[in-house]
């Protein structure tokens, strides 16, 4: 056996690896594949994906027939990189005709792994079939495949953006951000928080020019030079235009309960604010997971007067966040840190 019973248990739980071929010049060509092993071969289907080339003319296939060498890499990538693997195997690749006994099993391993090959005539195309000749691998091949909640990686890949790429964000994607801050737990399940959705150019600007008033009054306030007090209301400006959506997230305490004691009802506003992160956190995560990214502004925090004015707000709502939800123009520069558990936990017992 080429592979060891590690590797091949590795390789088995793959979904999709690379496929890497190189035509008879040895111009390299690589490929996400699905595929499916037994004993000494890979098979790879040649399936009707839409695709702008017959099979025949793929050019996987043309380097195989020039050229049969050819490597494939499946590989587990995880926040945690402790968890980090490969697996690379090297060999030869030859097509199977439909109709021969090896291409018929190919098939039904194919269709049994990928139920999607069910509804697809990959029993009319020729199976690559891989024949390994030398494995190398690396990491933890060992680790059950989500040993980490999918929801840590989410947690773990989330950061907050500053600079966005003027592509559109679908309505459905914000509705399922939105979504999800519905969710959150709240105080007696009161949900003291409502939403407000700006897309609109003018509105954004609206909402700026009202926020970059106080914010200069304030700066001007803590003596900040002219020069810095416009630099920083532009670079503030430009965020909230270069954000496709705005996300605005009130306090609504209408529906919360009263107390006549001033302490018990300071702990029910407390509640709402601790409520409303957590709505703000599920959105992040929603928007995270499902491609966007986000950011959060604390801006209408101090200014919800002037923001709930410049909107046209019911005056019952308190702004307290602003969520930005777009698509990242690059990775954001600064590397983030956290304290260490060691640190954050202060007690146990
Ligand atoms: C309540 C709150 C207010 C924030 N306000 C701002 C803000 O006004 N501007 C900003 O750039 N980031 C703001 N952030 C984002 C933090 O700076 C960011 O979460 C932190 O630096 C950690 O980075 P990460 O989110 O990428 O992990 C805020 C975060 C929270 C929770």
């Amino acid at each position: 056996m080429v592979l060891s019973q590690e590797q091949a248990a590795f390789l088995v739980r793959q979904r999709v690896a690379r496929l890497a071929t190189a035509d008879g010049a040895g111009r390299p060509h690589a490929v996400p594949v699905c595929f499916a092993m037994v004993r000494a071969s890979i098979y790879i289907a040649l399936d009707e994906k839409p695709k702008d080339v017959p099979v025949s003319r793929l050019k996987r296939v043309r380097n195989i027939l020039e050229n049969p060498p050819v490597a494939l890499i499946a590989d587990r990538y995880a926040e945690d990189w402790n968890l980090l693997a490969f697996v690379m195997v090297r060999g030869r690749a030859e097509l199977l005709e439909p109709n021969s006994e090896e291409h018929t099993a190919a098939v039904r391993l194919l269709r049994g792994k990928y139920h999607q090959y069910e509804a697809m005539r990959i029993e009319e195309n020729p199976v690559v079939a891989l024949r390994p000749e030398k494995a190398a691998s690396w990491g933890a091949l060992d680790e059950p495949e989500s040993p980490e909640p999918p929801i840590l990686d989410t947690i773990h890949g989330r950061r907050s953006v500053r600079r966005y790429l003027p592509k559109e964000v679908t309505e459905e994607l914000v509705e399922r951000v939105l979504e999800a801050a519905r969710w959150a737990p709240s105080p007696h399940g009161r949900q003291p928080w409502r939403f407000a959705l700006l897309r609109r150019e003018e509105t954004k600007e609206r909402l700026a020019d009202a926020m970059g008033e106080e914010w200069r009054a304030n700066l001007e306030m803590d003596g900040q030079s002219k020069e810095i007090v416009e630099k920083r209301l532009e670079s503030s400006r430009r965020r909230l235009q270069d954000a496709p959506v705005l996300v605005l997230i009130c306090l609504y305490l209408e529906d919360l309960d009263v107390y006549p004691d001033a302490g018990r009802q300071r702990g029910e506003r407390t509640m709402a604010v601790q409520s409303l992160g957590a709505a703000a956190q599920n959105a992040l995560l929603a928007a995270y997971d499902l491609g966007l990214d986000a950011g959060w502004m604390c801006a209408p925090l101090f200014c919800p007067e002037r923001v709930v004015e410049a909107l046209g707000l019911d005056p019952k709502l308190v702004p307290h966040a602003l969520l930005t939800l777009g698509y990242a123009e690059g990775d954001p520069p600064k590397r983030r840190n956290r304290k260490a558990l060691d640190v954050l936990v202060v007690y146990r017992d």
